[in-house]
């Protein structure tokens, strides 16, 4: 396939990735995922072994974020290898209904070609599509860059800074708060 869609993309380096939405029989590779991505990097919330996930456990929150209107559980993968997630949820009261936040990860061997990126893209299409999403926020680690690089270059504006969020390898790590007020399309 030579054409890009939302769920479709060339990648600069011929690969084509695929974007979707996470469904429950994914639980089991989701957690190979996840495991993997906390042994590769340090900007995550978890570390190897942390997780405390079941299969049957992942199973069933992958059917609740279904049901939700207001949640995404998105999944990037190329010739079949899950290499990037993209998890929201908004709040589930009328007030805090429209405000959610996100976390996402692309597994190393396939950074920066685009990827995180291109699953962005697709969360603030999705979420504009929702009528509902009117506030998107993220925390990023004060010394992630890329991340930093990369919601930046997406619209994502700096609101402030919380200290001590993270503790790894014994030391306490800030998180910058950013966010983007969408309009419905
Ligand atoms: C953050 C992450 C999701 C980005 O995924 P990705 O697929 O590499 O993202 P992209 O390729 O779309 O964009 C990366 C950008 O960072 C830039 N970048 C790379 N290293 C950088 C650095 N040291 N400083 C600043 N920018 C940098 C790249 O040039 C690219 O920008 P460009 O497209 O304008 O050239 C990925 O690095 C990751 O999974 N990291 C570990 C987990 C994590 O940090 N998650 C986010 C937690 S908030």
């Amino acid at each position: 396939m030579d054409t890009n869609d939302r769920e479709h993309i060339r990648l600069k380096n011929g690969l084509l990735l695929t974007l979707r939405d996470a469904e429950p029989d994914d639980a089991e590779r989701l957690l190979v995922y996840v495991e993997q991505i906390a042994g590769e990097s340090d900007n995550v919330t978890m570390g190897p072994g942390e997780f405390g996930m079941s299969v049957e456990d992942e199973r069933v929150y992958l059917k609740q974020i279904a049901e939700i209107p207001t949640s995404l559980y998105l999944i990037a993968e190329i010739e079949g290898e899950i290499v990037g997630t993209l998890s929201f949820s908004a709040g589930r009261r009328p007030r805090v209904r429209h405000v959610g936040e996100f976390g996402t990860s692309v597994l190393r061997k396939y950074w920066n070609l685009g990827i995180g990126h291109h699953m962005l893209m697709y969360l603030l299409d999705w979420a504009r599509g929702t009528g509902i999403i009117r506030k998107i926020n993220l925390r990023v680690r004060v010394d992630n860059l890329p991340a930093i690089h990369l919601y930046e270059k997406c619209g994502f504006v700096h609101e402030g800074r919380v200290s001590r969020e993270l503790y790894i390898h014994g030391q306490f790590v800030g998180v910058f708060v950013m966010g983007m007020e969408l309009d419905p399309k």
